[in-house]
């Protein structure tokens, strides 16, 4: 069995098939990330107008062993290097996860190395260590894609406390189901937001949801059930379509922005994380931004490629969390799973 050498690690929890090779003790690659490979079913999956989790599952199957072989090609790597399997053993869809588990842990067999898993949400956290500006800990990581919208208060790597989530739909989601109403494509986030460059911010203003509540849980549904609510009362005019989407990226990145206030309030850090699909938002960026330079803390994403959903993350933190392997090779595949029930690292 190798001791040392790279993590491979494998990210199939929705509908991403990502793979990579990452060795904290080599600093001559990417900050040790030696190589990694994504492939998108997005394609597949907009004719449907949001991801099918049974098509998910099988493209996985079809895409990964092919994607693992030649990523190994390509950086002229082999099994014997190989010090363990990571993959993303959850939250996620279960088929989904069932794929990359099963094939991590068929490698680890064959190749007789450890088998990590890693929580999904762990992996984002932790993506912007990889970055050349990684904040130090403690720090608070706002994770913001189409299945979770979480405030993080990130101790160490393994240490999380959960401030606040949504109570219903996730941000993305929201952002997906406001451009289905608006008759634009998924995903609707950057749809939604290139619309909105050309709306009108002070014809409409839609409600800052649980705002006026003390405490960090969001609830975006009711947004787009008043995204829906002022489109009929609108008639279907087109030309207002534009300052609809306005009004509900404004909402959005105001109810962000007072959540993040207070989350660096109370618990004192001095940098937040931005991760998830979310985080591409040019307007939340900004909005960030100034409440960072209004109240001096600093604000740090991943590169976009690693805001979503790749294996780097999940190489990464398998890597980090190499001293921890599962004890049997049986998959664990979660659909739910606390951050806070992981171990300390
Ligand atoms: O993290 P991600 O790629 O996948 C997961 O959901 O795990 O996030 C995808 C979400 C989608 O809901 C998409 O509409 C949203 O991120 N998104 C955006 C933007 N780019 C992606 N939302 C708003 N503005 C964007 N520019
Ligand atoms: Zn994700």
């Amino acid at each position: 069995m190798t001791q040392t050498g790279p993590v491979l690690g494998i990210e199939t929890s929705c509908d991403e098939t990502g793979i990579a090779l990452f060795d904290g003790d080599r600093v001559d690659g990417d900050s040790g990330l030696l190589a990694h490979a994504l492939y998108s079913q997005i394609d597949m999956h907009a004719e449907y107008g949001g991801v099918v989790p049974e098509l998910a599952s099988r493209d996985h199957m079809r895409k990964l062993p092919l994607m693992i072989e030649q990523m190994l090609k390509e950086c002229g790597q082999t099994a014997d290097h190989i010090s363990a399997l990571a993959y993303t053993a959850g939250p996620g869809l279960v088929g989904a996860l069932m794929v990359g588990g099963a094939v991590a842990a068929g490698l680890s067999a064959a190749w007789d190395v450890p088998l990590i898993p890693v929580h999904h949400m762990e992996g984002h956290l932790l993506a912007v260590m990889l970055e050349d500006d990684a904040p130090v800990f403690p720090f608070v990581a706002l994770l913001v894609s189409g299945g979770h919208t979480l405030l993080v208060d990130v101790q160490a790597p393994g240490r999380y406390k959960i401030l606040g989530q949504t109570l219903d739909d996730a941000v993305g989601e929201a952002f997906d189901k406001t451009a289905k109403l608006l008759g634009l494509g998924y995903p609707g986030g950057p749809a939604l937001a290139k619309l909105a460059q050309t709306g009108n911010p002070e014809t409409i203003r839609l409600p800052r949801p649980m705002v006026n509540r003390p405490g960090l849980d969001f609830s975006f549904s009711g947004l787009k059930t008043a995204v829906y609510t002022t489109l009929m009362e609108l008639g279907n005019d087109e030309a207002c379509h534009a300052d609809l989407a306005r009004a509900f990226e404004e909402a959005v990145v105001e109810t962000l922005q007072i959540k993040c206030r207070r989350s660096m309030e109370q618990t004192g850090a001095g940098a937040l994380v931005v991760a998830g699909g979310v985080g591409a938002n040019q307007r939340l960026r900004a909005g960030l931004q100034e409440l960072a330079d209004k109240h001096g803390f600093t604000v740090h994403y991943p590169r976009p490629e690693y805001c979503t959903d790749n294996g780097a993350m999940i190489a990464h933190a398998g890597w980090l969390r190499r001293h921890q392997p599962q004890t049997s090779r049986s998959v664990i595949a979660k659909a739910r799973w606390s951050l806070e029930d992981l171990e300390a690292i």
